[in-house]
Protein backbone atom coordinates (compact mmCIF):
# COMPACT_ATOMS: atom_id res chain seq x y z
CA UNK A 1 0.00 0.00 0.00
CA UNK A 2 1.58 3.70 -0.84
CA UNK A 3 2.25 5.37 2.18
CA UNK A 4 0.42 8.62 2.25
CA UNK A 5 0.66 11.64 5.11
CA UNK A 6 -2.81 11.26 7.61
CA UNK A 7 -4.06 15.06 8.48
CA UNK A 8 -5.34 12.97 11.78
CA UNK A 9 -3.13 14.25 14.79
CA UNK A 10 -1.94 12.29 17.34
CA UNK A 11 -1.77 12.52 20.80
CA UNK A 12 2.11 13.93 19.99
CA UNK A 13 1.09 16.88 18.17
CA UNK A 14 0.22 17.77 14.50
CA UNK A 15 3.38 17.91 13.12
CA UNK A 16 3.91 13.81 13.55
CA UNK A 17 2.92 12.23 10.66
CA UNK A 18 0.99 8.73 11.31
CA UNK A 19 3.89 6.91 10.05
CA UNK A 20 6.33 8.24 11.97
CA UNK A 21 3.80 7.70 15.55
CA UNK A 22 3.64 4.13 14.26
CA UNK A 23 6.86 4.03 14.27
CA UNK A 24 7.82 5.70 17.10
CA UNK A 25 5.35 3.40 18.57
CA UNK A 26 6.47 0.48 17.24
CA UNK A 27 10.25 1.26 18.27
CA UNK A 28 8.65 1.48 21.70
CA UNK A 29 7.32 -2.88 21.43
CA UNK A 30 10.42 -3.57 20.24
CA UNK A 31 11.96 -2.50 23.59
CA UNK A 32 9.89 -3.74 25.50
CA UNK A 33 9.78 -7.53 24.15
CA UNK A 34 13.65 -7.21 24.75
CA UNK A 35 13.06 -6.61 28.12
CA UNK A 36 11.78 -9.99 28.63
CA UNK A 37 8.45 -11.31 30.47
CA UNK A 38 7.37 -7.64 30.91
CA UNK A 39 4.53 -8.40 28.05
CA UNK A 40 3.34 -11.24 30.14
CA UNK A 41 3.04 -9.02 33.54
CA UNK A 42 1.26 -6.15 31.55
CA UNK A 43 -1.58 -8.58 29.64
CA UNK A 44 -1.73 -9.79 33.34
CA UNK A 45 -2.37 -6.35 34.80
CA UNK A 46 -4.80 -5.54 32.39
CA UNK A 47 -7.06 -7.92 33.45
CA UNK A 48 -6.92 -6.74 37.06
CA UNK A 49 -9.11 -3.74 37.74
CA UNK A 50 -8.01 -1.11 39.43
CA UNK A 51 -8.97 -0.37 43.14
CA UNK A 52 -11.86 2.05 43.13
CA UNK A 53 -8.84 4.69 44.69
CA UNK A 54 -7.02 4.17 41.61
CA UNK A 55 -9.57 5.45 39.65
CA UNK A 56 -9.77 9.52 38.33
CA UNK A 57 -12.49 11.29 37.67
CA UNK A 58 -12.48 12.46 34.58
CA UNK A 59 -14.91 15.31 33.27
CA UNK A 60 -15.60 15.35 29.43
CA UNK A 61 -17.42 17.57 26.96
CA UNK A 62 -19.06 15.36 24.05
CA UNK A 63 -21.43 16.33 21.49
CA UNK A 64 -21.94 19.15 23.78
CA UNK A 65 -22.75 17.70 27.01
CA UNK A 66 -20.91 17.53 29.96
CA UNK A 67 -20.26 13.95 31.60
CA UNK A 68 -18.65 12.81 34.47
CA UNK A 69 -16.99 9.56 34.48
CA UNK A 70 -14.90 7.54 36.83
CA UNK A 71 -12.20 6.10 34.65
CA UNK A 72 -8.87 4.20 35.24
CA UNK A 73 -5.84 6.47 33.75
CA UNK A 74 -5.01 3.82 31.02
CA UNK A 75 -8.27 4.24 29.34
CA UNK A 76 -8.37 5.23 25.98
CA UNK A 77 -11.06 7.54 24.81
CA UNK A 78 -12.52 5.08 22.39
CA UNK A 79 -12.95 2.97 25.45
CA UNK A 80 -14.47 5.81 27.68
CA UNK A 81 -16.98 6.63 24.51
CA UNK A 82 -18.12 3.32 23.81
CA UNK A 83 -17.89 1.14 27.71
CA UNK A 84 -18.63 3.70 29.91
CA UNK A 85 -20.94 6.25 27.82
CA UNK A 86 -22.53 3.97 25.48
CA UNK A 87 -21.93 6.09 22.42
CA UNK A 88 -20.92 2.86 20.40
CA UNK A 89 -20.35 4.90 17.08
CA UNK A 90 -17.06 4.60 17.52
CA UNK A 91 -15.59 1.71 16.43
CA UNK A 92 -12.65 -0.61 17.47
CA UNK A 93 -10.79 -1.62 14.93
CA UNK A 94 -7.16 -2.02 15.37
CA UNK A 95 -6.98 0.11 18.57
CA UNK A 96 -3.19 0.78 17.64
CA UNK A 97 -3.61 3.81 15.54
CA UNK A 98 -4.02 2.47 11.69
CA UNK A 99 -7.29 1.69 10.32
CA UNK A 100 -9.41 4.96 11.98
CA UNK A 101 -12.75 3.42 12.88
CA UNK A 102 -12.26 4.97 15.54
CA UNK A 103 -12.30 8.72 14.41
CA UNK A 104 -13.52 11.65 16.81
CA UNK A 105 -13.06 14.95 16.49
CA UNK A 106 -11.42 16.83 19.39
CA UNK A 107 -12.00 20.43 18.88
CA UNK A 108 -12.92 20.06 15.36
CA UNK A 109 -9.73 17.83 14.61
CA UNK A 110 -9.91 14.18 13.79
CA UNK A 111 -8.35 12.31 16.28
CA UNK A 112 -8.05 8.32 16.37
CA UNK A 113 -9.88 7.45 19.67
CA UNK A 114 -8.09 4.70 20.37
CA UNK A 115 -4.72 6.51 20.71
CA UNK A 116 -6.22 9.53 22.81
CA UNK A 117 -6.09 8.85 27.16
CA UNK A 118 -9.61 9.64 28.04
CA UNK A 119 -7.74 11.91 30.81
CA UNK A 120 -5.72 14.00 28.05
CA UNK A 121 -9.27 14.65 26.32
CA UNK A 122 -10.31 16.72 29.20
CA UNK A 123 -10.92 20.01 28.60
CA UNK A 124 -11.67 19.85 24.77
CA UNK A 125 -14.65 19.35 22.63
CA UNK A 126 -15.33 15.98 21.78
CA UNK A 127 -17.81 14.67 18.62
CA UNK A 128 -18.71 11.36 18.28
CA UNK A 129 -20.72 10.83 14.91
CA UNK A 130 -23.90 10.63 17.16
CA UNK A 131 -23.13 14.59 17.49
CA UNK A 132 -23.77 15.21 14.20
CA UNK A 133 -27.61 13.74 14.03
CA UNK A 134 -30.26 16.35 14.55
CA UNK A 135 -32.49 14.26 16.79
CA UNK A 136 -33.49 11.11 14.55
CA UNK A 137 -32.22 12.98 10.95
CA UNK A 138 -29.22 12.46 9.11
CA UNK A 139 -26.50 15.50 8.67
CA UNK A 140 -25.79 16.42 5.29
CA UNK A 141 -22.77 14.65 5.24
CA UNK A 142 -24.48 11.42 6.64
CA UNK A 143 -27.03 11.69 4.09
CA UNK A 144 -24.70 11.83 1.10
CA UNK A 145 -22.68 8.57 2.51
CA UNK A 146 -25.58 7.05 2.07
CA UNK A 147 -26.85 8.51 -1.05
CA UNK A 148 -23.63 8.50 -2.68
CA UNK A 149 -23.58 4.20 -1.62
CA UNK A 150 -20.10 5.32 0.25
CA UNK A 151 -20.62 2.09 2.72
CA UNK A 152 -20.82 -1.38 2.05
CA UNK A 153 -20.22 -3.06 5.53
CA UNK A 154 -21.00 0.26 7.44
CA UNK A 155 -18.12 -0.79 9.63
CA UNK A 156 -15.66 2.41 8.96
CA UNK A 157 -18.32 4.27 8.18
CA UNK A 158 -18.45 6.63 11.38
CA UNK A 159 -14.96 7.18 11.63
CA UNK A 160 -14.49 8.34 7.57
CA UNK A 161 -17.60 10.51 8.43
CA UNK A 162 -15.95 12.00 11.36
CA UNK A 163 -13.28 12.59 9.35
CA UNK A 164 -14.86 13.99 6.75
CA UNK A 165 -16.66 16.42 9.08
CA UNK A 166 -13.57 17.38 10.01
CA UNK A 167 -12.05 18.37 6.77
CA UNK A 168 -15.58 20.11 5.66
CA UNK A 169 -15.03 22.21 8.66
CA UNK A 170 -11.34 23.33 7.69
CA UNK A 171 -11.83 23.66 4.37
CA UNK A 172 -15.67 23.55 2.91
CA UNK A 173 -14.47 23.48 -0.43
CA UNK A 174 -11.68 20.63 -0.91
CA UNK A 175 -10.22 19.34 -4.50
CA UNK A 176 -10.20 15.78 -4.77
CA UNK A 177 -7.01 15.28 -4.35
CA UNK A 178 -7.63 17.16 -1.44
CA UNK A 179 -10.54 14.80 0.01
CA UNK A 180 -8.31 11.21 -0.87
CA UNK A 181 -5.36 13.35 1.33
CA UNK A 182 -7.85 14.38 4.40
CA UNK A 183 -9.55 10.55 4.21
CA UNK A 184 -6.30 8.85 3.49
CA UNK A 185 -6.27 7.59 7.87
CA UNK A 186 -9.57 5.93 7.35
CA UNK A 187 -9.06 2.48 5.78
CA UNK A 188 -12.06 0.66 4.08
CA UNK A 189 -11.73 -3.20 3.74
CA UNK A 190 -14.98 -3.03 1.52
CA UNK A 191 -12.96 -0.60 -0.58
CA UNK A 192 -15.68 1.90 -1.03
CA UNK A 193 -13.28 4.47 -1.49
CA UNK A 194 -14.58 5.82 -5.12
CA UNK A 195 -18.04 6.38 -3.18
CA UNK A 196 -17.08 7.68 0.04
CA UNK A 197 -14.94 10.13 -1.88
CA UNK A 198 -17.88 11.23 -4.15
CA UNK A 199 -20.02 11.64 -0.56
CA UNK A 200 -17.77 14.06 0.60
CA UNK A 201 -17.51 15.98 -2.64
CA UNK A 202 -21.02 16.01 -2.83
CA UNK A 203 -21.73 17.02 1.13
CA UNK A 204 -19.33 20.11 0.31
CA UNK A 205 -21.69 21.02 -2.56
CA UNK A 206 -24.73 20.70 -0.42
CA UNK A 207 -23.44 22.45 2.48
CA UNK A 208 -22.00 25.32 0.54
CA UNK A 209 -25.73 25.53 -0.46
S1 LIG B 1 -9.28 1.49 16.12
FE1 LIG B 1 -8.32 3.40 16.36
S2 LIG B 1 -7.16 3.63 14.52
FE2 LIG B 1 -7.97 1.60 14.39
S1 LIG C 1 -17.83 -0.14 4.27
FE1 LIG C 1 -17.06 -2.03 5.06
S2 LIG C 1 -15.15 -1.46 5.92
FE2 LIG C 1 -15.78 0.31 4.88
Amino acid sequence: MTSRKTEHETPAGPDLSRRGFIKSWGAGAVAVTVGGGYQAQAAEAEEQPLAAEALSRVELDVNGRPHSVLAEPRWSLLHVLREELGLTGCKPGCERGECGACTVLLDDVPHYACQVLAVEAEGRRIETVEGLLDGETLSALQAQFVKEDGLQCGYCTPGQVMAAEGLLRRNPDPSPDEIRSAMSGNLCRCGAYAHIFNAVAAAAKVRKG
